[in-house]
């Protein structure tokens, strides 16, 4: 998830630019850079790390113009490196270019580019993009963005200047958010409200495939045909930083909510249903090398930890594969069985939790190939790992994990799939069946998500107990520890999550009507056990809170509260179950009035052990 910034208008160019990225920080970003334009020339400066690194390159020799761009980089493809830092430029340096999403076919774009005798200079898609507008350029810009933009698969939210243009820049989005800002004699592109609310509050937002044509002027917009479109102006009341969480009270709730997007993003373009196969040449292991591994062991910590537990049960369940998950402060101190033909599969959102990163490198002593399932590009764990797939849930800024855990189980999901059809589990057809089912994610998330408020009216309820219990089995049994985890972490409630099946060894003794039970109770082969074990709790004058299928309705006869989720099957069940029980926690938590971001005693990266 990066951030871009434009200007055009009377003022320095550079101080609205960098003023605004610093206002798109919650974005996150490993570099960032400014483009420029000025009699004719463009300046473009590039800085990796923090944003403090280009504002002081920046202040130190400021560059002139009342023209520009600006980006914060998120990576996902390339690790940060000044060189794959925004903008891009062409190869004459004449246009430069911004870009935040993903161009699925990048590659095939890049050796088309190549093949016509193009240079290229970094790791990204975006790069790309700036040889494709080039190609097209015959001085009038917005026609070759037109025409590039005609080639591009995938997700963009762009602005383009080109230094024969200085009146005027190019915006355009397709799957990534991308806003214009109206000011007086000056007007703004920007990813998103809060790199301009210090300028102005009258915003437009852009459409999936709409085009914007900005001039000191005015602000055009125009449709994928070409065709002008009229717009509305929204005026935005919020202040500062309410606009960085999108009007959302915490980062929490606002990442939860983002889960239809992240999910979507996690899935672009490494899933192919027509083809019946995933694309996941990222983790650089090939399918031959897969076979050799005899056992795969998966490591990590928290939240973290119970999407492993997911990944076991799928890749053991679909591959065949034993798998073992362990916590990585545990590991290392074990003298666990590892050897060349283990695979490690390590699961961490920020990629620099201590205890991960130490399990890894003993992983590696021991002979281990270690793969990476991680949020943060180049981070310290995904440099360990001999490979990466990366999540691209975008910056996870609340220290509670949500977004990132449904992101991790996902790429399970992938992997587990793609892992059964190395080894031949798995034919073309039965693959195609899982992605089906992969690609409903972002959709019953989003119904889900729209019951928000029933949840929050539920959570009131629930605010003054002092335990819970949380009860799942199979593949969500990890979701009843996650939704354990959740309310704990932030509502600072004793909450333990069993086996449903486990009830009965010991914690049915702690049945009353003061502790409520969370079930997961969705439609599945084991329902009807779930259904006994609910049962029991209704024996004992327990309080229950289903987490059931849509349609069920003979349930309530046996529960308390019924948290309903869409009919799905049970492969991506471990995602649409969560969402809930996230919701839950949240509005728990709320209510006690609690610092929902900022929980007591945590770190968003636990960097020592
Ligand atoms: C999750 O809500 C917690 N904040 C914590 O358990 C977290 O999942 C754990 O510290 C692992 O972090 P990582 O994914 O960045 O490695």
């Amino acid at each position: 998830m990066c951030g871009i910034v434009g200007y055009i208008g009377q003022q320095s160019a550079s101080d609205i630019l960098v003023e605004g990225l610093k206002r798109l920080e919650y974005r996150g970003y490993d570099s960032a850079g400014i483009a420029i334009a000025d009699g004719g020339a463009l300046d473009l400066r590039r800085e990796v790390g923090k944003l403090r690194n280009l504002e002081n390159q920046v202040l130190a020799t400021p560059p002139k113009g009342s023209i520009g761009i600006g980006h914060t980089r998120w990576a996902t493809h390339g690790r940060p490196t000044t060189f794959n830092a925004h903008p891009h430029t062409d190869a004459s340096g004449d246009l430069v270019v911004v870009h935040n999403g993903i161009i699925e076919n990048f590659v095939a774009l890049k050796s088309e580019l190549q093949g016509a005798g193009v240079k290229f200079t970094s790791d990204t898609d975006t790069e790309v993009l700036a040889h494709l507008i080039a190609s097209y350029y015959t001085g009038d810009l917005v026609d070759a963005v037109f025409k590039a933009l005609d080639r591009v698969e995938g997700t963009y939210a762009i602005a383009v200047l080109h230094r024969r243009n200085e009146d005027l820049l190019v915006g355009a989005r397709r799957g990534s958010p991308l806003i214009a800002g109206i000011g007086e004699g000056e007007n703004y592109l920007a990813s998103d409200i809060p790199a301009i609310l210090a300028h102005t509050r009258q915003i437009v937002y852009l459409e999936d495939g709409q085009v914007a044509v900005v001039t000191r002027e005015a602000v055009k917009v125009f449709d994928e045909k070409r065709q002008p479109v009229d717009y509305h102006i929204t005026r935005i009341d919020w202040n500062l930083v309410a606009a960085e969480k999108a009007g959302f009270e915490h980062f929490m709730l606002k990442e939860i909510h983002e889960q239809p997007t992240s999910l979507a993003n996690g899935m672009a373009g490494r899933i192919a249903e027509r083809e019946g196969r995933m694309y996941l040449d990222e983790i650089g292991l090939t399918p031959e090398q897969l076979r050799g591994f005899k056992r795969i062991t998966i490591i990590a910590c928290g939240t973290a930890y119970y999407a492993g537990l997911v990944g076991k049960y799928l890749i053991e369940d679909l591959a065949r594969i034993p798998v073992e998950v362990d916590l990585a402060s545990e590991f290392r101190y074990r003298n666990p069985v590892i050897d060349e033909e283990t695979l490690v599969i390590t699961v961490s959102q920020s990629g620099e939790t201590a205890d991960t990163l130490a399990a890894v490198r003993e992983a590696k002593r021991r002979g281990a190939t270690v793969l990476g399932l991680i949020n943060v590009i180049g981070s310290a764990i995904a440099r360990e790992a001999h490979g990466n797939l990366y999540l691209h849930a975008g910056p996870e800024i609340s220290v509670c994990s949500t977004k990132a855990y449904t992101s991790m189980v996902a790429g399970f999901m992938m992997l587990s799939v793609h892992l059964a059809q190395s080894v031949g589990k798995l034919d073309e057809t039965q693959v195609q069946h899982y992605i089906a089912e992969m690609k409903r994610i972002p959709a019953l998330v989003a119904r889900i998500l729209e019951n928000d408020r029933g949840i929050r009216e539920l959570a009131s309820r629930f605010t003054s107990y002092r335990d819970f219990l949380f009860l799942g089995r199979g593949l969500n049994y990890p979701t009843a520890l996650e939704g354990a985890l959740k309310l704990k972490e932030i509502s600072y409630i004793h909450a333990e999550a069993y086996a449903a099946g486990e009830m009965k060894h010991g914690p049915i003794a702690l049945i009353t009507s003061e502790m409520p039970v969370v079930a997961v109770a969705t439609d599945s082969p084991v329902y009807d056990k779930v259904l006994s074990n609910i049962q029991e709790v209704k024996a004992r004058e327990g309080i229950v809170i289903a987490v059931a299928t849509e349609g069920n309705v003979a349930i309530q006869e046996h529960v308390d509260y019924t948290l309903y989720v869409p009919a799905c099957n049970t492969f991506i069940s471990p995602i649409i179950n969560v969402i809930p029980l996230q919701l839950l926690g949240y509005h728990i938590a709320r209510l006690r009035g609690l610092d929902v971001d900022q929980p007591r005693n945590l770190a968003k990266s636990v960097t020592v052990e």
